[in-house]
């Protein structure tokens, strides 16, 4: 079968999260399962060079108010679609946001116009070579898409939640501008809250909701988490999945790394700290605990600076790389500044410190107060270098915690704690430092870690499903 995959973001080419990694990983998981999946994504200002060849497939003269081309062009291992409409993509700054760091004042407009360009796709007569079965829309950006294709006349989809925080939100008298029927502005369609919400759209105008770990699809169901979409999603239960994210088990992997190691060689491990504390003037005896992400409210960043300081008395050391909110990066600059020798900050984005990160540090922290999936925790688990993670989403899905049963019988993989605040954070970090104390009781733990399956197969699969049961 066919499917169309739309989306805002997507590995190699544009990336500001998993959702990239998730949607980039897709097509190649799911071609062997006889899929042929392509991707539709906006060709934003320097997207179109990173690609040799492009073929134009159509265009419309009229996309929101400029002329929009669908051209196609072939990445490593699957069929791009890129939507090249300047009016609404070629600007200076990143997906969602000008260089000033607010959002464009017309996202609403630019991914409607994605998601139409999407359901045309699908019409009869545009594009007969390649016509989807089945569209897959992701997160807010896509949202208008399974809409859109229905008015359009043309079939199923699907969306993926891959998170609720971001809702797609336009004034109610933005309706016309979206070519959207008024007569569909209530509550059991398009209306949200006295506006317009282009994810609850998709919630509601789907086939089949999923998203990205069994946990968060129960979660979202429940007003702590679902941030005012719970109902729409509690209504529709039955048509509602978590499917798991895997990771590119080919890019990461330990045996890939300039310091090559595995669970039979873990020498290999010694060698990528010793190098990661020299490159960062860090000498440490204790557990090295790493960061690797965004730094917002939903990673639970603004806990570090309760939690490390006993972490650091009690002999561990700390690395962060990321960047986000400027407050949350000050902080990260004071922990450092505090102890220097023991904890390292890098602000900024940087994919190959990241790997050197995961291959030599002992501990990943990812204290997330949500989180749909996540993904570096699947990481720590490849590489050996232990998750502490906040019992939540597919934080909660994916980590087997150090209580003394799975530990005697092998099964514990890492440290979960609950609720995500800094008491619960601290003990974790405080079994953390008693765990690495006893070598032994160690090396078991990282050898179950590494032997835990973080790859594609078995989601892929739980995908086909559902695309088999949507296409006929
Ligand atoms: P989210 O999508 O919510 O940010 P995920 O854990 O799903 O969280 O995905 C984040 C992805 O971005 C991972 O691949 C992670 O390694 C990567 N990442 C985040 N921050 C950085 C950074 N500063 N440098 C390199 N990679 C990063
Ligand atoms: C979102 C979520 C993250 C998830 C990713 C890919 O960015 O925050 O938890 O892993 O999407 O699905």
């Amino acid at each position: 079968g066919k499917v169309l995959s739309v989306a805002s973001e997507c590995v190699p080419l544009v990336k500001t999260g998993g959702l990239a990694d998730v949607v980039g990983a897709l097509p190649g998981a799911l071609a062997p399962l006889g899929w042929d999946m392509r991707v539709l994504i906006p060709a934003y200002r320097r997207l179109l060079p990173q690609v040799r060849h492009w073929d134009e497939v159509f265009a419309e003269d009229d996309l929101f108010g400029g002329r929009g081309v669908v051209r196609r062009g072939e990445v490593e291992g699957f069929t791009l679609l890129a939507l090249d409409a300047p009016h609404l993509f070629d600007r200076e700054g990143g997906p969602y946001a000008g260089p000033d760091g607010k959002d464009w004042g017309d996202n609403h407009i630019r991914f409607a116009a994605l998601s139409w360009v999407a359901a045309r796709i699908g019409q009869a007569g545009l594009w007969d070579d390649w016509k989807p079965d089945l569209l897959h829309a992701h997160d807010w950006q896509a949202g208008f898409a399974p809409v859109y294709r229905q008015l359009l006349g043309g079939g199923n989809s699907v969306i993926t939640v891959h998170n609720i925080a971001f809702q797609g939100w336009a004034a109610a008298d933005q309706i016309g501008a979206l070519r959207l029927p008024e007569w569909e502005f209530h509550a059991g369609s398009l209306e949200y809250y006295g506006g317009l919400s282009s994810l609850k759209a998709g919630l509601v105008w789907s086939d089949r909701i999923t998203t990205v770990s069994p946990t968060y699809a129960d979660e979202l169901m429940r007003p702590e988490f679902g941030m005012g979409l719970e109902g729409v999603i509690a209504a529709r239960a039955a048509l509602v999945s978590g499917i798991l994210n895997g990771v590119d088990t080919g890019v990461w992997s330990p045996e890939a790394e300039p310091l090559p190691f595995s669970a039979k060689a873990m020498k290999g491990k010694a060698a990528n700290r010793a190098a990661i504390c020299a490159e960062f003037g860090l000498s440490v005896d204790g557990p090295l605990a790493i960061v690797v992400s965004r730094l917002t409210d939903q990673k639970g960043i603004d806990l570090l600076p309760e939690v490390i300081p006993e972490f650091i008395e009690g002999g561990g050391g700390l690395i962060v790389l990321g960047s986000g909110a400027p407050e949350l990066e000050l902080a990260m600059h004071g922990l450092a500044a505090r102890y220097p020798g023991r904890v390292a900050v890098r602000i900024g984005y940087d994919e190959g410190l990241s790997h050197r990160l995961f291959a030599g540090g002992d501990a990943v922290l990812v204290p997330s107060r949500f989180e749909p999936c996540g993904l570096t925790q699947m990481y720590g688990l490849r590489y050996g270098t232990i998750p502490v993670v906040a019992a939540v989403g597919g934080l909660a899905d994916t980590v087997i915690t150090a209580n003394p049963m799975a530990l005697a019988s092998g099964t514990a993989t890492g440290l979960t704690f609950h609720p995500t605040d800094a008491v619960a954070f601290g003990q974790a970090l405080r079994r953390l430092l008693a765990l690495y104390a006893d070598g032994k009781t160690w090396a078991k733990l990282q050898k179950a870690a590494m032997a835990q399956p973080v790859g594609w197969e078995a989601s892929a699969a739980r995908y086909a499903a559902l695309y088999e049961g949507l296409a006929g």
